[in-house]
């Protein structure tokens, strides 16, 4: 909505609440000790203000919550199921869809369809547990972003960009060997800050996917916010609806991993689309064996029903606008108080940079873990590392622990759930530790699962 007044307000008012618990700063002391330094493993209910994940934390609508109490429970052909494709194709265009308990798990039946040893996955970042699913299959996993995408100073307005020039090289190097099985373009680009992709970028993927005739799949988790900043930022979208960007960025592909726990605005869901008659056998088969009947896919009738809304809901421009703006308005502070932040300020988080805030903590004594736990010392408030730490790797011949190329933090916004002066007070507590950080030491981890150590590792203090 433009309006002639410059604040831009939550559209929607709130008719339930749930409270928030205050701690003092010896309870969460004593909190993380026992986490062993890792905020997955503290309570959810000993935070004060949770921007771990905008990832299933979302509040639902009043629409949703109706819909729910319409869901359809029928394990086989279900209107939920129907009423769920529909809104899919409405936007994506594509023949088949699968419903999935979460974004992973989609990830995991394609892969476990197209992946496997010697295999090669495209991708502009791939998120972590895309990589590790990849990974899993004893697929490569390759991540081709621009480099402005990997430079958290880069002013470049789609810095989740593929890098075209890298793309073209990769695949003209495996041509013919039938190694790359798929290009993913990850929107926003997650891991590189929540950067968007632009619709040039998009087409232009495409074409050469097309042209070496690899699928092309988006990673659409957050494709509402991806279209904003296409109508924000590229030349001609300016007058076109979300809905028409949307639908027009989904046409350049043949297919999508969602997790509807972003933009479709659900606390549990994830869904599977695309056009290939033969690979929807293989996934159908999958989907039954180990996620459930294909019109359910490990979900109730009422998830799929607020998935359904869900997905009408978020292509609303006064949301998206109120969504962005946000994120920018806690951005923007960080900006102001030099505190150095990914820019420009992604859609769905602000990432901290770390390495440039600490520069006197060495990448391999995770500064970003050790910001994360300073924040939730300070203040009750919970973020996430994503460096070192989330994407530890090691040297296979040597052994030796490999830096990761950022060391960022984490400040992700739940969708529709914080308040401003939520922000406000998340800005205060982020100045003061600012002011503070040359007492910040790094960390050791003492003890890690196989993969994503980041869930489940344990720290210790330097
Ligand atoms: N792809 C991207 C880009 C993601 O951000 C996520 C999840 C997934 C796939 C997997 O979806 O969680 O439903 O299985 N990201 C969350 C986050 C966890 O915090 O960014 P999922």
């Amino acid at each position: 909505m433009h309006s002639k007044f410059k604040t831009i307000i939550e559209p929607f008012r709130i008719k339930m609440v749930e409270p928030i618990k205050m701690t003092t700063l010896s309870e969460r002391k004593k909190y993380l000790e026992e986490a062993a330094y890792n905020l997955f493993q503290i309570r959810a209910e000993n935070i004060l203000i949770d921007l771990l994940t905008d990832s299933g934390t979302g509040a639902m609508s009043a629409a949703q919550w109706g819909k729910m109490m319409e869901g359809d429970e029928s394990y086989a052909g279900c209107k939920s199921f129907y009423d769920m494709k529909d809104a899919v194709v409405d936007l994506t265009g594509y023949k088949h869809v699968f419903p999935t308990h979460q974004g992973r798990a989609a990830e995991r039946i394609l892969f476990s369809c197209i992946g496997g040893e010697g295999k090669i996955i495209l991708n502009n970042t791939h998120f972590d547990t895309t990589r590790a699913n990849v990974e899993y299959t004893k697929a490569e996993a390759i991540d081709l972003v621009i480099d402005e995408g990997r430079d958290p100073s880069s002013l470049h307005p789609f810095k989740g960009n593929m890098d075209l020039v890298k793309l073209e090289n990769t695949l003209k190097q495996y041509a013919g060997s039938d190694r790359v099985q798929m290009c993913m373009m990850t929107i926003t680009n997650n891991s590189g800050g929540g950067q968007p992709v632009s619709m040039q970028n998009i087409r232009e993927t495409k074409a050469i996917c097309q042209k070496y005739k690899i699928p092309f799949f988006l990673d659409a988790c957050r494709f509402a916010e991806n279209a904003y900043f296409i109508k924000q930022r590229e030349d001609g979208f300016k007058n076109k609806a979300i809905k028409q960007i949307v639908q027009e960025m989904f046409s350049y592909a043949d297919g999508c991993t969602m997790s509807a726990k972003k933009d479709a605005i659900v606390n549990m869901g994830g869904f599977l689309a695309f056009n290939d008659d033969n690979l929807a056998i293989g996934v159908q088969n999958m989907l039954i064996l180990t996620e459930g009947f294909s019109t359910y896919g490990g979900l109730s009738g009422r998830d799929l029903a607020a998935l359904a809304q869900g997905l009408k809901e978020v292509v609303d421009e006064d949301y998206l606008e109120y969504r962005i703006v946000s994120t920018q308005y806690l951005g923007n502070a960080l900006i102001e108080m030099g505190v150095p932040v990914v820019r420009p300020i992604g859609g769905h988080a602000v990432y901290i940079d770390a390495k440039a805030m600490l520069p006197h903590i060495s990448a391999l004594q995770y500064p970003g873990q050790a910001l994360a736990c300073a924040l939730y010392l300070e203040g009750g408030i919970r973020s996430v590392e994503i460096g070192s730490f989330m994407f530890g790797s090691y040297d296979k011949k040597t052994g030796a622990e490999i830096p990761s190329k950022m060391e960022l933090v984490r400040l992700a916004i739940p969708r529709r759930v914080y308040t401003q002066s939520h922000i406000d007070f998340v800005i205060e507590v982020i100045a003061e530790v600012n002011k503070n950080k040359n007492a910040l030491r790094g960390y050791k981890v003492v003890e890690q699962p196989p993969f994503l150590r980041h869930f489940s590792a344990k720290l210790k203090k330097l």
